[in-house]
């Protein structure tokens, strides 16, 4: 296993810019990107917390992945994302060991990101996400 950190924590929130403002106030949040991905329906934010990083994700619409999730959660805890060298590597590992995965191979994923993600079921409930910077 070669996790070298959480990368981040993915908020679902219903409003970004308000959600921002009260990162920046409650938490000393700074914005480091911010943008909108039309085929994954969404528009995030990526803050910096001291040396960690929370991402802010809001739907572009109902029926979107954040959008459902919304409808069904509310606003909250998204997803945890594991950074890591290789993200091939790790869905090889966890498949091997039967794990249940939502990306079957590394994929452009926010803000310029090799991502991957997998499956609450096997996590005990947490959409986990795998990150490598390049
Ligand atoms: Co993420």
């Amino acid at each position: 296993v070669s996790v070298k950190n959480v990368h981040h924590v993915g908020i679902a929130v219903d409003d970004l810019d308000a959600s921002l403002l009260v990162y920046e106030e409650l938490f000393g949040a700074r914005l480091e990107h911010r943008e909108s991905v039309e085929d994954q329906g969404v528009e995030a934010a990526s803050l910096r917390v001291g040396e960690s990083r929370i991402e802010l994700l809001s739907p572009l619409g109902p029926d979107t992945p954040v959008g459902r999730f919304l409808a069904k959660r509310g606003p909250g805890m998204h997803h945890v994302a594991f950074e890591v060298d290789d993200v091939g590597a790790e869905l090889d590992r966890l498949r091997a060991e039967g794990a249940q995965l939502i990306d079957d191979r590394p994929r452009r994923g926010l803000f310029g990101l090799q991502v991957a993600f997998v499956h609450p079921e096997a996590t005990g409930g947490v959409l986990a996400e795998f990150v490598s910077d390049d």
